[in-house]
């Protein structure tokens, strides 16, 4: 594909831009950041979020069909406008999928964010934000702050590629002093835009919790299993850190400011959750309240390789970057609700 950008003014490049996490940032972006392009494969992600992205905000972006592992493609973007500053998104990120297919995985993952970096480095584009995920932490005591040890207990090649890229660029960041990289460890984020437009819609049979949840709220699957009620824990039920994706998506703005500005350089890491532990049956509960319905659920065998609790302590993003996270689990399970409705 010949790309030929060239009359654009500095832009910022978000890949994987129109998945679940990538069109909320993009909304939460466009407000400050006037030229965004957006690269994604549509591998787990469809073409209309371009639509609801501009009905949202009224302004347009750049929408390119590229692969991260097409290098020429990504050399030729480049090559034809000036970057500033890259979000990095694109990733395969079912953990179940990567026990089947580890191959896909570590190409995508840690073959694509290598060449991604490589040739930012060619163009001299400095500024990378890294999606990275809690899950490299591992089996430890949480909450756990960004000096915790990462890489214990793995139980996945989807974790492990997410652990792989972070040691990667924290070797880039040390050697090349140019770069600026900002690696975000999301805990487990959930919910949807409130307007109901953009929200997380994966392809066949959900793994995770909040899009099971939905689709059993909508008659599309009879009962969700409830995976385990013997943790050590208020009501026997695991604890996660469920994170709004639009208050997760302002981080990606917070943080992509500081680097602009250079108000932070070099290797940076932040944790982005709520700092507040909920479990799975308080989530529930929740949604059944808010949302003014009961879910079929029962309760079933532990599933291998869940931690019992997890949950991060966010103080670093708020006394560096002044982010926190403001919206409730009410309004999560609410306007997750309101979006598959829609
Ligand atoms: P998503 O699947 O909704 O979005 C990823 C996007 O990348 C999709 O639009 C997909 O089409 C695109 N993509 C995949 N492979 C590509 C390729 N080879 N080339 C170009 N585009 C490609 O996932 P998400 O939930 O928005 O996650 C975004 C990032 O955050 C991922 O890196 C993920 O690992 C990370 N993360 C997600 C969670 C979570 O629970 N959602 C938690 C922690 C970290
Ligand atoms: C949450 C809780 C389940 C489904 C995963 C990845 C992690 C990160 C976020 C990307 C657990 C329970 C779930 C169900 C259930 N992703 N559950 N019934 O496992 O905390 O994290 O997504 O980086 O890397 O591992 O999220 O939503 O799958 O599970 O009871 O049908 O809900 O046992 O306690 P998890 P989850």
């Amino acid at each position: 594909m010949t790309i030929l950008l060239s009359s654009m003014p500095s832009s910022i490049l978000i890949t994987g831009g129109l998945g679940f996490i990538g069109s909320h940032t993009i909304v939460e972006l466009l407000p400050s950041f006037d030229n965004i392009i957006v690269l994604d494969n549509l591998s787990n992600s469809k073409h209309t979020v371009i639509d609801r992205i501009k009905e949202l905000t009224n302004k347009t972006i750049t929408f390119l069909p590229i692969d991260i592992l097409n290098g020429a493609d990504l050399k030729s973007l480049f090559a034809s406008t000036s970057i500033t500053s890259v979000i990095h998104f694109a990733a395969l990120k079912a953990v179940g999928e990567s026990i089947q297919q580890p191959a896909e995985y570590y190409q995508t993952n840690v073959t694509g964010t290598i060449q991604l970096v490589h040739i930012m480095r060619k163009y001299n584009c400095h500024n990378l934000i890294f999606s990275s995920s809690a899950t490299v932490y591992g089996e430890q005591i949480y909450p756990v702050d960004e000096t915790s040890q990462t890489g214990v207990g793995l139980t996945n090649p989807y974790g492990r590629t997410k652990y792989m890229v972070e040691e990667i660029l924290k070797d880039y960041a040390a050697a090349y002093p140019e770069m600026n990289i900002t690696l975000l460890r999301y805990f487990n984020p959930v919910g949807a835009h409130p307007s109901g437009k953009i929200g997380e819609d994966p392809n066949g049979i959900p793994n995770n919790l909040c899009p099971y949840v939905l689709r059993v709220a909508c008659g599309i699957i009879p009962q969700l299993t409830v995976y385990g009620n013997d943790y050590p824990t208020h009501d026997g039920t695991c604890i996660r850190d469920f994170i709004h994706v639009v208050d997760l998506a302002k981080a990606h703005v917070v943080t992509l400011q500081a680097m602009e500005q250079k108000k932070i350089s070099g290797l940076s890491i932040y944790n982005v959750g709520t700092g507040n532990g909920v479990t799975v049956l308080d989530f529930l509960t929740t949604f059944e309240r808010v949302n003014n319905m009961t879910l079929n659920y029962r309760f079933g065998e532990r599933r291998q390789g869940d931690l019992p609790i997890v949950f991060a302590s966010v103080d670093k993003i708020y006394r560096e970057l002044g982010w926190k996270a403001t919206k409730t689990l009410e309004d999560i399970c609410r306007d997750a609700y309101h979006f598959v409705k829609k």
